[in-house]
């Protein structure tokens, strides 16, 4: 698959279905990047992979490690890096952190969690040369600010202020836009209002495009599944089986056979 370019990505607005996964390691990006058109080096990783309860804890050193990694798994495919929680508090503070990024790291653009607030650093950052992911709606890195993670668009004021969100970002030069956690109808209104693709996860499937966390939609995660993810293959049951298998036949003295010793 040919890696697509901003102009290629804006292109599938109303168009093709954009396909987002979640990618840390170049293991996993390998595979990912086979169907994927964009890969986010999410800082959910710090969930998945570190063990975290929630985002917020995500260095920017970590975030450029993992975006390496995956850029190095898939290089022939866009890929996307969060900003942690913190490292774009001003517009001074944001460009410092997101040059990191593009210094450090192959990654071809930034994503930043926030609406009409954050406009101002979107807009800074694309002046000085960045490409921006937006990410509205349901945002987990203000989850101890709200006191957990809640659904947005449930009433007219916040469909109103979404799409306002959306609005505001693609004004200040983003090229594309997560939604997040939002009444699939107030989803559809809010792609509707902008011309960049809007790519949703738990917002239904009237927008430009879907993105889920590759552990969560490949079953690796079982303490709990959100309403909104389905899971393509039983990952932990497949992990859990083949070592299990592993153990018994290393007990057994079954491994190595003669087909794996020298
Ligand atoms: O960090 C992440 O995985 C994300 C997705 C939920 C969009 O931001």
């Amino acid at each position: 698959m040919k890696k697509l370019t901003i102009s290629t990505i804006k292109k599938r607005k109303n168009s093709e279905p954009l396909v987002m996964i979640t990618a840390y390691d170049a293991l996993f990006s390998r595979l990912l990047s086979e169907s994927a058109d964009l890969l986010l080096v999410g800082d959910s990783l710090t969930m998945s992979f570190g063990g975290n309860g929630d985002t917020l804890g995500v260095t920017m050193d970590q975030m450029i490690y993992h975006t390496n990694a995956v850029c190095k798994g898939a290089p022939d495919t866009f890929v996307i890096t969060d900003m942690p929680f913190g490292t774009y508090i001003d517009t001074k503070t944001a460009l410092l952190n997101a040059i990191r990024v593009y210094q450090e790291s192959p990654a071809d653009a930034v994503k930043i969690e926030g609406g009409a607030d954050k406009a101002p650093i979107v807009e800074h950052l694309v002046q000085n040369g960045l490409a921006v992911c937006g990410h509205i709606g349901l945002l987990p890195q203000s989850v101890r600010a709200e006191g957990g993670y809640k659904i947005k668009g449930k009433n007219e004021e916040e469909a109103l202020s979404l799409i306002a969100d959306a609005q505001a970002i693609e004004k200040a030069g983003a090229f594309i836009l997560v939604i997040e956690g939002v009444i699939a109808e107030v989803a559809t209104r809010v792609a509707r209002s902008v011309s960049i693709p809007v790519i949703g996860i738990g917002a239904g499937n009237g927008v430009d495009g879907q993105v889920l966390v590759f552990s969560d939609m490949l079953g690796f995660y079982e303490p709990f599944v959100p309403k909104f993810v389905k899971q393509y293959m039983n990952g932990a049951a497949a992990v859990k089986n083949a070592v299990f298998d592993y153990k018994t036949d290393v007990q057994s003295r079954g491994f190595p056979s003669d087909a794996y010793t020298y």
